[in-house]
């Protein structure tokens, strides 16, 4: 099974895969992690070109092939590789970030975003993908602003959510919405509940 967490910035998302690792760890279930964009060598490397707030001129073009090819290392390296010896892979934002951010909220379009990406992914499509379901503006005030897409102002990170929310809608049920709870431990067994529910983890 290949499995995506998804959502905008500043929502807790860390500290959940966090969480699930510790489970599967203390109950002996199996499964490789991975984030995007990085992971491999190569896709380190591209992170950090990406994210360098020196990068000021970067057009969003660059920006959408760089996560592109970040990507393509990734699922060439480890996420086929990986799915091919039945291994359960968990990975930490894929494509449809690159849909929200570069698509919707630096207005590259959905179809440009997706045509790029055709390249990278080689079919490896997740199984279920969880999104964290809080709108930034509400979550963001407690993050720190440090890399080159956090300083983005406010209504970038608005519509970044509204993206999330408009794939989430066409994904045919790929997507899992979770709400979160002020608890975090609330909000990560409604994550094991879903992903038990999907037979993605016992
Ligand atoms: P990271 O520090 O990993 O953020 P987070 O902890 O929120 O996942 O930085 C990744 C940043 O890159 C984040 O701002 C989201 C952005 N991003 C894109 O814009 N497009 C993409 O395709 C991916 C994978 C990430």
């Amino acid at each position: 099974m290949f499995v995506t967490f998804e959502g905008c910035e500043g929502v807790g998302k860390s500290t959940q895969l966090n969480m699930l690792k510790e489970y599967l760890k203390k109950t002996g279930q199996d499964a490789v992690y991975v984030r995007e964009p990085g992971s491999t060598a190569i896709s380190e490397k591209i992170r950090s070109i990406i994210l360098d707030p020196e990068n000021t001129e970067m057009t969003a073009q660059t920006e959408a092939l760089l996560y592109a090819a970040a990507r393509a290392q990734l699922v060439a390296e480890v996420i086929l590789p990986s799915l091919a010896q039945g291994r359960t892979v968990i990975c930490d934002r894929y494509v449809d970030s690159s849909v929200a951010y570069q698509g919707y909220a630096r207005g590259l379009g959905t179809e440009f975003v997706r045509s790029v990406n055709a390249f990278a992914l080689e079919n490896a499509v997740p199984d279920v993908t969880v999104f964290i379901d809080l709108r930034p503006s509400a979550a963001f005030r407690s993050v720190r602003r440090e890399d080159r897409l956090e300083q983005e102002a406010a209504d970038f990170h608005d519509k970044v959510y509204e993206g999330y929310i408009a794939q989430a809608k066409a994904s045919n049920g790929r997507f899992v919405m979770i709400k979160p709870e002020k608890d975090k431990l609330a909000t990560h067994k409604k994550i094991l509940d879903a992903l038990r529910e999907r037979g993605v983890i016992k």
